[in-house]
């Protein structure tokens, strides 16, 4: 099969499309015949070898995680899934035609299968950021990066629990975190004295790790009320930094209800064949998403 591997750490251009063994499904884990996979920021952070997890990485090494396509293997013990369903879920080197998933779920009617590879990481990190941070139906909620694919998960799941959102993106973004319910400005000189002009935050998110942890701590009056998931220098003014995955079955069952009541859309920024796996981490590591940017198999 055809599979994105990469032998060394490094910029893009150490990904390369090669063939390779198909990998097959152990207990508890499925085989999908993949028809797109999500392109997310932490894909192209392994590849330059940044240190995130407790396990180092072992090159050669595929590439992704989320992923949707057509199960073709269920592993042992594995029940309510069979060989034909449509999935999406997470597992690993999914930038290939077949990959194995840990966790996943059927996808609910009317999702392309391009749509539904941009969900499972970002509801999952949405949702841990947004328990975690204690923000509740009636407050507001300070979302600074709001325009990218964790944004967005964001805004839509504080509108369903009643919960004002605030949101800094891009000049070009500002109509889109309309579209999703929030208040929107944008990120450049004088945010902080527009964001107060919009409203009391009662917790605040930072999102794209660009430095204003002091500010969203000032906008709060409490560094308990913010989370980071992009700055790892949060905790010097005593913000917490999120980066442990909670449970993604869960994620993605609550994606599924979401999905199906319309009250959640991530939108596909662009896609990408195997081949262009580079070009996706370029346009990825520029750091204006909108969305989810998918590789199609
Ligand atoms: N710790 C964890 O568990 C965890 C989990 C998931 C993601 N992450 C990290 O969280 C970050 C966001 O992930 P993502 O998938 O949502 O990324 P993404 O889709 O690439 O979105 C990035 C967003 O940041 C916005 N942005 C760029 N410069 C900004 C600035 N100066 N101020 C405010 N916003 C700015 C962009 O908005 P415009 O285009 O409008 O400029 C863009 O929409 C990434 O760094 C990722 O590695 C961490």
């Amino acid at each position: 099969m055809k599979k994105v591997s990469f032998a060394e750490f490094g910029g893009p251009d150490v990904l390369q499309l090669i063939d390779a063994e198909e990998p097959h499904a152990g207990p508890g884990r499925i085989r999908i015949a993949v028809r797109a996979a999500g392109v997310n920021p932490v894909d192209w952070r392994i590849r330059e070898g940044q240190v995130l997890g407790a396990h180092p990485i072992e090159l050669p090494s595929g590439v992704g995680l989320d992923a949707s396509g057509v199960v073709d293997e269920v592993g042992e013990g594995v029940e309510g899934v069979e060989v034909g369903d449509r999935v999406f879920g997470e597992g690993s080197s999914t930038y290939a035609e077949f990959a194995v998933l840990s966790a996943w779920a059927r996808m609910p009617e009317g999702l392309t299968f391009e749509e539904a590879a941009g969900y499972p990481s970002v509801v999952e990190t949405a949702l841990r950021v947004i328990r975690a941070v204690g923000v509740q139906s009636g407050q507001t909620l300070l979302v600074s990066g709001a325009s990218g694919g964790v944004g967005s998960a964001v805004l839509q799941i504080a509108r369903e629990r009643g919960i004002t959102v605030i949101g800094t993106a891009g000049a070009a973004n500002q109509d889109y975190l309309r579209s999703l319910g929030a208040l929107a400005t944008t990120y450049d000189e004088g945010w902080v004295e527009r964001v107060r002009e919009l409203g009391h935050v009662d917790a605040a998110l930072d999102l794209a790790g660009s430095g204003v942890i002091r500010e969203l701590v000032e906008l709060t009056g409490d560094a308990q009320k913010v989370i980071s998931i992009a700055d790892l220098d949060a905790p010097e003014c005593g913000v917490r930094f999120s980066g442990v995955a909670g449970s993604v079955p869960e994620a993605l069952a609550e994606a599924v209800g979401l999905i199906s009541r319309g009250k959640l859309r991530i939108p596909v920024e662009k896609s990408y064949t195997l081949a262009e796996a580079a070009a996706a981490h370029i346009d990825s590591q520029a750091g204006h998403t909108r969305g989810r940017r998918v590789l199609v198999v």
